[in-house]
């Protein structure tokens, strides 16, 4: 395996999901005219002094802007914007799946690993993605095509088991089906 194929490992501060680790960041940003237009949009929902409400969709709109994750110096710019203190950000970003704490490839493969998806063969669909991308749990590939994740209940147990990749559900996946998912989103164009 050469090193463009290495498999990326997340810097899992596992407990990365516990925002008092996070270490300041060392450049103030500010977030982009875009989104602080598209959420200026959304904040007009809520009453002037409940600006706290467009946290969810703030970190939505900074995480795709950034490529599928967020970061310290997004967060601050995100609680900055809505007047809330950082913490209160790091709280959301670290407590939801749907935000992504470190750098994530084009396509995040999310298989659910709970009762019905697993008593439906979601273990052998998640084996056969990591023998097919060559990683583990929360790695990416070396080409950063892929990211593969484990999720709670994708709330789709009527057909299980369920994928979710990016923002499409699969349903009743098999390891089979998996297989040409994955070969079909390998042959788009890769742009860096
Ligand atoms: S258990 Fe997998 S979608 Fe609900």
């Amino acid at each position: 395996m050469n090193d463009e194929n290495k498999p990326i490992a997340f810097e899992r501060l596992d407990h990365e999901r516990i925002p008092m680790n996070m270490p300041d960041a060392a450049q103030p940003i500010e977030l982009s005219e875009n989104i602080r237009h598209r959420l200026d949009q959304w904040l007009k929902r809520y009453p002037a002094d409940k600006r706290q409400s467009g946290v969810f969709e703030a970190l939505r709109l900074v995480q795709e802007e950034n490529n599928g994750s967020l970061n310290v110096a997004l967060m601050d710019a995100v609680a900055a914007y809505l007047g809330i203190t950082k913490i209160s950000v790091y709280e959301v970003a670290a407590f939801y799946t749907m935000y992504e704490l470190n750098p994530v490839g084009r396509h995040v493969i999310h298989v659910c690993t709970n009762i019905s998806c697993t008593l439906n063969g979601a273990e052998k669909v998640l084996e056969r993605l990591k023998e097919t991308l060559h990683i583990n749990l929360n790695e990416t590939t070396g080409d950063r095509r892929f990211t593969l994740k484990e999720v709670e209940c994708l709330g789709a147990c009527i057909a299980p088991p369920v994928c979710m990749i990016d923002k499409k559900y699969y349903e009743n996946v098999t390891p089979e089906k998996i297989d040409r998912i994955v070969a079909d989103l390998s042959t788009e164009p890769h742009h860096e």
